[in-house]
């Protein structure tokens, strides 16, 4: 790259902290760059520390959004025939080559330019990365997935047919939503709201987790929430189901009404390794 990141850094904090009428037309340039650096892995919207803490890199929102600030409406080809209209700032990633080895399989899949797909990715069709996302190395991205702007996806992690992880970019300070390494996420599963997927979980068919989701580990015998300043966190190992509890409320017990919340019925095994073990030769 053609300058230190903490110099880009310096100057993306000064274009995010400014307001639409100050953006020139010469921060789309430097917006280009924002999204180059993603590319190549060199900048990402949170980071881990060595105790495991995730921290929201502020900049790297205000970025986006000052990116979509300064974009118009731009027409693109699509396929034969077809055309698309997006801001002009919010490109399709093109600069996905052979070298990158990740395999993007034909049909109706996009990366956006400026998020990081590492080596050895598979994205099945349909599928979509939006801006600020982080895939880490060997994970599979299989049909119908979403992986929301600034979701952090670790290595290895399995995101079955129909997952959607959720994009956080507001309010500014909250985390995305981060899968750790290894993390097998079902079929139809949903992950929003900053929630915390630690490495090695597995999340069952049709798991539903957000903001406001109790987790009842049956295991520990404890209830696991986020407040408005924690996330939820799901703990490395845990295998999560889906699950339901009685409505307390008089009206809940006199209709015998249940609401959905998720149990952790065990933490991973041999059995649980067995059950998700991933096929190399489709790699
Ligand atoms: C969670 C999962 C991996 C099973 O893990 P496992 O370690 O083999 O789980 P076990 O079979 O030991 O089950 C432990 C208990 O949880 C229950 N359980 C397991 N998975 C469950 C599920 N998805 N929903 C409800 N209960 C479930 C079992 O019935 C068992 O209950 P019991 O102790 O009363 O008998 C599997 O159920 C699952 O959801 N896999 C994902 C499949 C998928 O979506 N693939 C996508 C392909 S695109």
């Amino acid at each position: 790259m053609s300058r230190p990141v903490q110099n880009l850094i310096y100057d993306l904090e000064q274009l995010g902290a400014k307001g639409t009428s100050d953006l020139q037309p010469e921060d789309r340039v430097l917006f280009a760059e924002f999204r180059e650096f993603i590319n190549l892995g060199l900048i990402r919207c949170a980071e881990r520390d060595a105790k495991g803490q995730w921290r929201v890199n502020e900049w790297f929102k205000r970025s986006i959004l000052a990116g979509f600030r300064l974009g118009q409406l731009m027409e693109t080809e699509g396929y034969a025939g077809t055309n698309f209209f997006d801001k002009h700032t919010l490109p399709t990633r093109r600069a996905l080559h052979l070298t990158n080895k990740v395999r993007l399989v034909p049909g109706g899949s996009a990366i956006r330019d400026g998020a990081f797909v590492d080596e050895g990715v598979i994205v099945m069709p349909p599928s979509y990365i939006n801006l600020g996302a982080y895939v880490g190395k060997g994970t599979l991205v299989d049909s119908h997935v979403l992986v929301g702007s600034c979701a952090q996806v670790g290595e290895r992690v399995h995101l079955s047919a129909g997952v959607q992880v959720g994009g956080v970019l507001e309010p500014i300070g909250s985390l995305p939503v981060i899968i750790e390494d290894d993390v097998m996420v079902g079929g139809n599963c949903g992950v929003y709201e900053g929630v915390i997927v630690r490495e090695r979980a597995v999340l069952g068919t049709g798991v539903l987790l957000n903001g406001s989701t109790k987790v009842y580990d049956v295991v520990n015998e404890r209830v696991l929430a986020g407040t408005s300043e924690v996330p939820l966190e799901i703990p490395p190992c845990a295998v999560v189901v889906p699950g339901s509890r009685p409505v307390k409320q008089p009206f809940g017990e006199a209709n015998g009404l249940q609401i959905a919340t998720p149990l952790i019925v065990k933490y991973r095994d041999n059995k649980t390794d067995a059950s998700t073990a991933l096929e190399e030769a489709l790699r």
